[in-house]
């Protein structure tokens, strides 16, 4: 069978991850998806850096637009991050008949209706696994793990720069913005890391999981989000002195009146297992009325972990264009169509 084309928009820590692990693992990788899975195109905007991925056989393009117009490419990877021009972009990828892949959560948090309606008319797919908790197949396993449950609630630590910064203030007494800069550095943090301080970032994934999880449309803008921008050193030891770690969580719940969303550093008790979630690992508890409790933890953040989740989309993807026509599964995450509209 013919390889699978597709184009990679975007060639930061997470583009370059992604170029790696399908590089590394292309045998498998090609088993589980069925067919050859071929990067033909990519787009950066400097040409002439030095990456650290195996670029052979990629035609590099500075315009990332060339890709998504591109006949050839089947399945477009968004991973330029951030509204736009992502969003205009991955609208065109859908009008030419392309699927999407992205790691992109704000733009599924605020557009994603929009997109999905795109898709949806189409006929095409749109994945991302990789918008929430970097590595952890939390969409994958909420949509489909958890699928005969009605969920009551989930709590997450969904925002790996935020765990970080509080990890190393209470165990080294760091000061915030030193250790800002070496998230930074270490490819944690969002381009402009405002987002991840002041808890844009999380409410970005919460809404995303709650739309899953409750069948509600993307309702970024009626999430509280409150970050840890505040917080001080000594903030974060007295928690500990009295027997609390303080977390930035994301809360989505169930309540009379329709779902709850918020995002706010939260003091929890250091006996229960997600208060011993540090660095920039992340973790999500969601509760089920079936299963009970279930909690996912791994790397919420970094070039591989979040490669894992765009590679695992791309699998999905694949599979199922190879599949019969007649006997495929749609991907889209939810049908804009037939969603409950609860208040929240
Ligand atoms: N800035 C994000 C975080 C990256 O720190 O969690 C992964 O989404």
């Amino acid at each position: 069978m013919k390889p699978v084309k597709i184009g990679i928009l975007g060639l930061g820590t997470v583009g370059c991850g992604t170029v790696s692990v399908l590089a590394r693992n292309a045998l498998e990788i090609s088993r589980r998806a069925g067919r050859e899975i071929r990067i033909a195109q990519a787009s950066a905007r400097d040409l002439r850096k030095k990456r650290a991925c195996p670029m052979e056989g990629i035609q590099l393009v500075q315009d990332p637009y060339e890709v998504v117009r591109n006949p050839e490419i089947e399945v477009v990877v968004e991973l330029i991050g951030g509204y736009e021009p992502a969003r205009e972009l991955v609208l065109e990828a859908i009008a030419n008949g392309k699927h999407v892949v992205t790691a992109n959560k704000a733009l599924i948090a605020m557009y994603g209706n929009e997109i999905f309606a795109a898709a949806q008319k189409k006929g095409v797919m749109v994945a991302f696994e990789a918008a929430v908790a970097g590595g952890i197949p939390i969409i994958k396993a909420v949509r489909e793990g958890l699928a005969g449950n009605r969920i009551e609630w989930m709590a997450g630590i969904i925002n790996g720069t935020c765990n970080f910064i509080l990890t190393e203030m209470r165990d080294k007494g760091a000061d915030f913005a030193d250790v800002l800069k070496e998230a930074q550095r270490l490819g944690y943090a969002e381009t402009d890391p405002t987002f991840d301080v002041e808890g844009i970032d999380a409410a970005h994934k919460l809404t995303i999981l709650a739309a899953i999880a409750f069948g509600i449309p993307l309702k970024f803008k009626q999430a509280y989000t409150e970050g840890i921008s505040k917080l001080t050193r000594l903030d974060v030891q007295y928690a500990e002195k009295l027997g609390y770690r303080v977390k930035l969580l994301g809360i989505a719940r169930r309540t009379n009146g329709g779902v709850e969303l918020r995002v706010h550093p939260t003091l929890i008790p250091e006996r229960r297992l997600i208060a011993n979630v540090d660095g920039a690992m992340n973790a999500v508890l969601v509760k089920g009325d079936a299963v009970g409790p279930t909690m996912f933890y791994g790397a919420g953040a970094g070039a591989e972990p979040t490669a894992s989740a765009v590679v695992a989309d791309l699998v999905d993807v694949v599979r199922t264009l190879t599949a019969d026509p007649n006997n495929r599964v749609p991907h889209l995450a939810f049908q804009p169509d037939a969603l409950v509209d609860l208040p929240i």
